[in-house]
């Protein structure tokens, strides 16, 4: 038996805001009644201020609390502010959520993210991976590969089974198993693998989003620049280049030099880097 919170048992029990908004400005949709729990989040906004949301659901009581203590959170925010909630600040301020049930929390967030790209007119994305990798890694229950990333990242997850925990990928026929745990290795540094051995195309982008997003965009950072990944054709690495990185064609050319130079040393020495 599962151990859940006051809070938990409390928002199951007397969930807010259950039920639609008839002139939503946003609706965010996540999971689906095949996959076993789905939820439909709607958004009122005045400006860029949520003053208004509520949820329908259909899944356990989990799913029930992670929603509802959803539109507690963002009611009142900014979309600006509602952009950095996580699922693990969903499941923190329910007093947690056994680890078994953190795949609800993720619904939750999924949700909210959804409704944000509609905001934005999809440019809004949590995650550095580009389209590319926005593969199905798990059939039963439509789990992709950005999804696995995005759980990773933010989770500090390591082992296929709390992947499964928090997405559900690997839950019912287990075939995505091996490939949910080609993705931890690669994301973690490859335990098993040397430099040397020849990366799939979905190690590689892996491997290139993560030496992006923890070892060079935090250096850009410190100079008010940044670096998103974009794609990867062949051997070139598209890259665009936000903030100060943007204006000067020189430090653009040094900034093209720097990337490539930790690309080539720490994925593949054949990689070239494009600005796009
Ligand atoms: S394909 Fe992932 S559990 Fe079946």
């Amino acid at each position: 038996m599962w151990d859940y919170s006051e809070k938990v048992l409390d928002h199951y029990r007397n969930p807010r805001n259950v039920g639609k908004i008839d002139n939503a400005d946003l609706i965010g949709e996540a999971g689906s009644l095949a996959c076993g729990d789905s939820l439909k989040l709607y958004l009122k906004l005045d400006g860029e201020k949520i003053v208004d949301a509520k949820f329908q659901t259909f899944g356990c009581g989990s799913a029930v609390a992670s929603s509802s203590i959803l539109t507690e959170m963002i009611i009142g925010k900014t979309l600006d502010e509602a952009k950095e909630i996580t699922n693990k600040d969903i499941a923190e301020e329910l007093g947690g959520l056994p680890q078994e049930k953190m795949h609800c929390s993720v619904m939750g967030h999924e949700a909210l993210e959804d409704a944000l790209n509609k905001y934005y007119g999809g440019k809004y994305n949590n995650t550095t991976v580009t389209n590319s990798s926005e593969k199905v890694v798990c059939t039963c229950f439509n789990v992709t590969e950005n999804q696995i990333l995005e759980a990773i990242k933010i989770n500090n997850l390591k082992t296929v089974e709390e992947i499964t925990n928090y997405t559900k990928a690997g839950g019912a026929c287990g075939r995505c198993k091996g490939y949910i745990k080609d993705i931890l290795e690669t994301y973690w540094g490859g335990v098993n693998k040397t430099e040397k051995e020849e990366l799939t195309p979905t190690q590689k982008i892996l491997k290139i989003s993560k030496v992006i997003d923890q070892q060079i965009s935090p250096e850009l950072q410190k100079d008010g620049g940044d670096i998103e990944f974009v794609d990867l054709d062949g051997n070139k690495v598209k890259v665009k280049l936000t903030g100060m990185c943007q204006g000067c064609k020189n430090s653009q050319m040094t900034i093209k030099t720097f990337v490539e130079s930790i690309l080539k040393d720490k994925v593949d020495s054949s990689l070239e880097v494009e600005q796009v």
